[in-house]
């Protein structure tokens, strides 16, 4: 499978984004059309425009991505599709480019889980080692999921609420940040001389689970409070006190789950993967803790296809094939 050429497709979300891999591990091209322009005004992603969206950009896109990677339509292995989780209508149209692919070429399809995607964009530039432990923050995902060995996934943990991502959106977006708030919580937060204290949910004692939505709502509680009040907030130490508090949490459950299955690698991945002050709080804990954190490039810890193709390829050399009345699976487990 050395020479094998996937095209993976991605359109879960807010990204319509298609990617050629060679033998699942170089990139031959990963182009990533963000929506984030149109639906920055809504303060979110609005599931119909994403769909609308997505159905005039993928063919352009899919063009794109093989045109770049130097390889033509007809020599295409096989055609990878984000199956799920997602935005139902988003998903829809990446599983009907795909589709209509695999079956004009008459090559296999290859529905691949999402999440297994922002795991193996690892795989992409480092050499995993099993087992291992991935701690997933995105705006649509937390969890802790344990790799017993290649594409094993064992989800020990994860958020009974809002996402990371979705939390620190929603707290942005109550600072009045443009979304998504992310980048702007955590530039925030670095500037910040104090931080304001606020509750960690640590849950059961043994649990890998988490929760965001009491932080959330403590936040908001600080911010209505100074605005009835008339006082100036100080926006930059809530930020911080925020960031504290959810980087307190996840580091903690993070160490703690590789203490207890005895795994040496952490990978770290998706969008929120980016933040500065999970970044630096995990390598040096990992540090300390005799541990090797692997994160992807920035533009690899964001929803991209490249990912969708390395996850595909584990698939690709088991034969594990979709067939073509395949589902979206907008609930899809991993
Ligand atoms: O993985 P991703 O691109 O899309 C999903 O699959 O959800 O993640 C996007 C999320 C957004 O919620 C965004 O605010 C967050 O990642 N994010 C950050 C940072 N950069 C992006 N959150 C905190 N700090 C950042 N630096
Ligand atoms: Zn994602």
């Amino acid at each position: 499978y050395e020479e094998s050429l996937i095209l993976a497709i991605e359109t879960s979300c807010d990204e319509t984004s298609a990617s050629v891999i060679r033998g699942g591990k170089h990139i031959l091209s990963n182009i990533v059309s963000s929506q984030i322009d149109v639906h920055e005004r809504f303060g979110g992603v609005v599931p119909e425009i994403a769909s609308r969206k997505h159905v005039e950009t993928i063919t352009v896109i899919m063009e794109q991505a093989v045109r770049q990677s130097g390889h033509k339509l007809d020599e295409l292995t096989a055609i990878a599709v984000t199956q799920g989780p997602g935005l139902v209508g988003a998903l829809l149209v990446g599983i009907v480019a795909a589709k209509s692919l695999a079956l004009a070429l008459d090559i296999p399809l290859i529905g691949t889980h999402h999440i297994a995607g922002h795991i193996y964009a690892n795989a992409l530039v480092h050499e995993l080692e099993y087992p291992c432990m991935a701690l997933v923050v995105s705006g649509g995902h937390t969890e802790l999921v344990l790799l017993e060995s290649e594409g094993e996934f064992r989800i020990i943990g994860r958020t009974r609420d809002d996402a990371v991502g979705e939390a620190y959106d929603k707290v942005a977006r109550a600072l009045r940040l443009p979304y998504p708030g992310g980048p702007h919580i955590d530039r925030l937060a670095g500037e910040a001389s104090e931080a304001i204290a606020l509750p960690r949910a640590w849950l059961e004692a043994d649990s890998y689970d988490f929760s965001f939505s009491g932080l959330k709502s403590a936040v908001l509680a600080v911010i209505n409070q100074a605005r009835m009040k008339g006082q100036e907030l100080d926006e930059a130490a809530l930020a911080r006190g925020f960031q504290e508090s959810v980087i307190d949490v996840l580091v903690t459950k993070a160490l703690r789950s590789l203490k207890q299955y005895g795994t040496k690698q952490l990978l770290l991945c998706g969008g929120v993967a980016a933040n500065r002050g999970l970044r630096a709080t995990l390598d040096s804990r990992c540090k300390e803790e005799g541990i090797q954190l692997l994160i992807p490039p920035g533009s690899l810890c964001t929803d991209n296809a490249a990912m969708i193709g390395a996850a595909a390829y584990l698939k690709l050399t088991r034969g594990q094939f979709t067939e073509l009345d395949m589902r979206a699976d907008p609930g899809l487990s991993l």
